[in-house]
């Protein structure tokens, strides 16, 4: 094993055994030769696979964390180790850069369960109210929108309104878990996110049932009734967050499976239940392909030019929004 890949090993031999490493190992290697040769960034995010996470991830982060990073960045390349709204996310904020993502397929229930039509009628039916759109959604839908959100900062961005009605799009459990904070009447779309809308209240009464003295953190895109029984509601980088600052002894993460696994990393003193239900979209995302992505440097990921100009409007219209 050669002196760089050592530490990286470290992090990684409690998912990847040492006979399957001689084989990820050299993936591993050799993308991050080309992502100095290419002068690439890479950023990932919290939902995927330990080897890509620790192994080839120069930033990696909640999704805000990542559009903002995508804005910072002097690299000629960057590769979105994510799903696809991600992707064009940096490319909107970035449209002179190569952005490239390991598989184009890499959807999101959320994102294909709304059309820029879709709120265009919304704003018909509610004239005058502006749209706030999760960032888990197409260019097209974020170009009719006012100001994005993610799950870090739903809040403060409805807050942030001089309005009393908003069209909030289009994650229905995310909306119905802001609107528990704010006295604003927000207008909801009947999306969800497949991986957290299977999480059930009884999950969570089953864990603390076996699990005694259990802190249960949840995605807010986990419907009300899951956040209620849980100890703490945020997006992944606040539950990294509170966990840096309340070292809980056992934790459960209601999310994604990879969180856990990335994250028990860096907190080896922390026990983690790990209840999780799998993202296929995130799961595209695999080192292979992501070799194979910086070789050839295709896929690459396009935005239509007209929606480029009132998409970064969105997108940085949020990005101008203070967090507490
Ligand atoms: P955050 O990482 O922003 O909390 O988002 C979760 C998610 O589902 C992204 O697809
Ligand atoms: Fe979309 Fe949910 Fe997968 Fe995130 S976890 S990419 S919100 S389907």
């Amino acid at each position: 094993m050669t002196a760089t890949l050592d530490p990286i090993y470290q992090k990684l031999k409690n998912f990847i055994p040492e006979v399957e490493w001689t084989l990820v190992g050299p993936v591993i290697d050799e993308i991050n030769r080309l992502k100095v040769e290419k002068k690439a960034l890479i950023l990932a995010h919290n939902y995927m696979t330990p080897d890509i996470f620790h192994g080839i991830a120069d930033i990696v982060g909640d999704s805000l964390a990542l559009a903002r990073e995508a804005v910072n960045t002097q690299a000629d390349i960057i590769v979105v180790c994510g799903v696809h709204f991600m992707a064009e996310t940096v490319k909107i904020l970035n449209p002179t850069k190569k952005v490239l993502i390991a598989d184009l397929e890499a959807g999101c229930s959320l994102s294909e369960g709304i059309t820029a039509a879709d709120v265009l009628e919304m704003k018909r039916k509610f004239p005058g109210a502006p749209v706030v759109t999760y960032v888990n959604t197409s260019a097209e839908v974020k170009a009719v929108t006012d100001v994005c959100c993610t799950s870090g900062n739903a809040l403060e961005v409805v807050e942030s309104l001089d309005a009393d009605e908003i069209i909030f799009i289009p994650d229905q459990y995310l909306g119905r878990n802001v609107q528990r904070h704010t006295k604003k009447k927000l207008h909801l779309w009947a999306g969800s996110c497949m991986v957290h809308e299977k999480f059930t209240p009884n999950d969570i009464r089953e864990l603390r049932a076996t699990h005694r003295n259990l802190t249960v953190m949840a995605h807010p895109e986990c419907p009300p009734e899951v956040v209620d029984e849980a100890d703490y509601a945020g997006s992944t980088a606040q539950m990294i967050s509170f966990i840096q600052k309340n070292r809980p002894a056992k934790i459960a993460l209601i999310t994604e499976c990879s969180m856990s696994d990335n994250i028990s990393v860096p907190f080896p003193d922390v026990e983690f239940i790990r209840p999780c239900n799998l993202c296929p979209h995130m799961k595209r995302i695999t080192l292979p392909k992501i070799l194979d992505n910086l070789r050839s440097e295709t896929p690459e990921v396009f935005v239509r030019q007209d929606l480029l100009v009132p998409a970064r409007r969105a997108i940085e219209a949020m990005l101008a929004v203070k967090l507490r």
